[in-house]
């Protein structure tokens, strides 16, 4: 089940942990250089962006700094006001054009077909659950038919393949406890994450880039590229961010990490999906 009141609890409670998480170390800089390489990849040259479910807002203050006039929503009021603050304190808050305290899943307060392209980035689709199909349709009502929309969600075996530095063996004999699967059927191609498996943040939905696919296509979108994050370095490396010491090393891993997130082989290994479809042209 879906929980906004838990979820808008559990993210106003994580308060600065969010601005930080794409800075503080190597593992949350390659997931922001790599999905700033697919934004600047798909978004139109110039207009208005919807930044849904933004947090801090880092992705929003690149935009507003390219140029992109720039609404804002998210559910959590804490992250909407640090959002606030620290577009306030870069000055460009004049490209802003609104906070919108709202869930993904109802934006009934705005307009059909109100922005040149539409963000739901860092898990937002992955956090409403069972709630995905309402918040897709809404994000897809307000872009304007054939713009770009950018959603990025957890991925399942992504996920699964960071077994190693939780309790595995706990995870593996009391997998039920943890996600809701049942072992006696076929592995499925999304999965919930259950409330109270503290291993796992938020609640939420696990996707495969198949199903992403699948999901995008169902509600009519045209899928132009699935790409993934933290696809060939794992945050569980041990050293990994020793990196960080040599420049050249670090962009090297930057590099690789660019050129191989849209490798089919490799998609499903990444830490975050981030998939790019054109809305419905109506
Ligand atoms: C992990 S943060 C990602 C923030 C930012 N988009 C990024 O990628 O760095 C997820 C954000 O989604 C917001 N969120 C989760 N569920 C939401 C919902 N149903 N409606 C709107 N925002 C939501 C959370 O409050 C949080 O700020």
């Amino acid at each position: 089940m879906y929980d906004p009141a838990g979820l808008k609890s559990f993210f106003n409670g994580y308060g600065e942990n969010e601005w930080e998480r794409l800075q503080k170390n190597l593992h949350g800089r390659v997931e922001y250089e790599v999905t700033k390489h697919i934004l600047k990849k798909h978004l139109p040259p110039d207009g208005h962006i919807l930044d849904a479910g933004c947090g801090p807002g880092r992705y929003a203050i690149d935009l507003a700094r390219m140029g992109y006039r720039v609404h804002l929503v998210d559910i959590s009021e804490e992250q909407l006001r640090i959002a606030e603050e620290r577009i306030g304190e870069t000055g460009v808050l004049g490209n802003i054009s609104s906070f919108s305290c709202l869930d993904v899943c109802d934006l009934s307060e705005i307009s059909d077909a109100s922005f040149d392209a539409v963000l739901c980035l860092g898990g937002a689709l992955s956090y409403v659950r069972g709630g995905r199909h309402r918040a897709i349709s809404e994000l897809i009502r307000v872009a304007r038919p054939g713009s770009p929309l950018i959603v990025s969600v957890m991925s399942l075996l992504g996920t699964f393949h960071l077994l190693s530095p939780f309790d595995a063996k706990d995870f593996l004999v009391n997998i039920e406890d943890h996600v809701e699967w049942d072992p006696s059927t076929e592995f499925p191609d999304h999965l919930n994450t259950r409330p109270g498996s503290n291993e796992w943040h938020a609640p939420m939905t696990l996707y495969t880039s198949g199903y992403m696919r699948e999901f995008l296509e169902e509600h009519g979108c045209e899928v132009l590229e699935i790409a993934s994050t933290n696809t060939i370095t794992s945050s569980y490396w041990d050293g990994l961010e020793k990196i960080t010491s040599n420049p050249e090393a670090t962009e090297m891993l930057f590099r690789l990490e660019k050129e191989f997130c849209t490798r089919s082989g490799l998609l499903d290994m990444g830490e975050h999906l981030i998939a790019v479809a054109e809305t419905p042209r109506g």
